[in-house]
């Protein structure tokens, strides 16, 4: 497993890829869990050994946390990622030494309109253009025949689907479903910063979650109905929000009458962990 710390040596890399080759590519911050695993997997599937080359990079990436968000706190763990990576079939692995490697001006950036309007992109100013602007660059130097997201961040990858399409990327973007623990907490890398006792009442998301569902499907349609009681059945979380939105304008609805995303931002000891459901009629 190759290991590049620079753009020029990555760029270099890429151009050397004999054209009957195929990339398949992974973008992540690092401190790989399962979640991760299935998205490396999926796209290793898609470009085996012999057919081309699998590429993960890891970069915590400052322009997508917001002033006092965790951007210090965010875990790291690059010899066990390393390994992981290396178990999973990864053939490169891009980790910049420095954020300036990605950010030499920190004067172009990338932007969605309309889709980052709400949920994260509400909660969280910046934090899509961040993003938007990072895979962009990423893109841009790795030209993946096949980049693989995750579900679990639906709202940043219907973004990423839109800035694709409209910017022209090239390739495929695909996606994988959220990863559970057993005990249905949505996979993250962040799961690693929760005490013991948030870790056991942030089991209250997935349940509220598995909530929405089981009211959905005894007929409830009526937002204010499948979301009534979310404050207190999240309760110790601190709730960011909790909001159902349609599944492809992510604009608020009132009645589920097509697919709809029931979106959840709560933090538990001060760990804000995201999850989602879509209810589709
Ligand atoms: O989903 C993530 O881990 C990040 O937002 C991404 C796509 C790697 C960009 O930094």
């Amino acid at each position: 497993m190759k290991i590049i710390r620079t753009v020029p040596e990555l760029s270099g890399w890429r151009a050397a890829v004999p054209s009957t080759e195929r990339v398949a590519f992974v973008p992540t911050m690092g401190f790989l869990h399962a979640g991760h695993l299935s998205l490396l997997h999926d796209a290793r599937r898609r470009v085996p050994s012999g057919a081309g080359s699998l590429v993960l990079s890891i970069f915590v990436n400052p322009t997508q946390f917001g002033p006092g968000e965790d951007l210090d706190a965010y875990p790291r763990n690059e010899a066990q990622d390393f390994e992981l990576a290396e178990s999973a079939g990864v053939d490169v692995v891009f980790t910049p030494s420095d954020p300036d490697e990605m950010y030499p001006s920190a004067q172009t950036w990338v932007n969605v309109e309309g889709l980052s309007s709400t949920l994260c992109g509400e909660s969280r100013p910046g934090h899509f253009q961040g993003v938007c602007t990072v895979v962009t660059k990423l893109w841009m130097l790795v030209r993946p025949d096949v980049a693989v997201f995750g579900e679990k961040d639906y709202q940043q990858l219907a973004i990423l689907r839109r800035m694709h399409a409209d910017l022209f990327l090239g390739g495929e973007l695909a996606s994988m479903p959220i990863v559970r623990e057993d005990d249905g907490l949505a996979m993250s890398s962040r799961n690693a910063n929760l005490s013991p006792s948030a870790r056991a009442d942030a089991l209250r998301l997935p349940g509220f979650r598995s909530e929405v569902l089981r009211r959905f499907g005894a007929g409830a349609r009526d937002v204010t109905v499948l979301l009534a009681g979310a404050t207190a059945a999240l309760a110790p979380g601190v709730v960011d929000y909790v909001q159902a939105v349609d599944a492809s304008s992510l604009q608020p609805v009132d009645h589920v009458v097509a697919p709809t995303l029931v979106a959840f931002a709560v933090r538990y000891g001060g760990v804000r962990l995201i999850d989602n459901v879509v209810l589709s009629p």
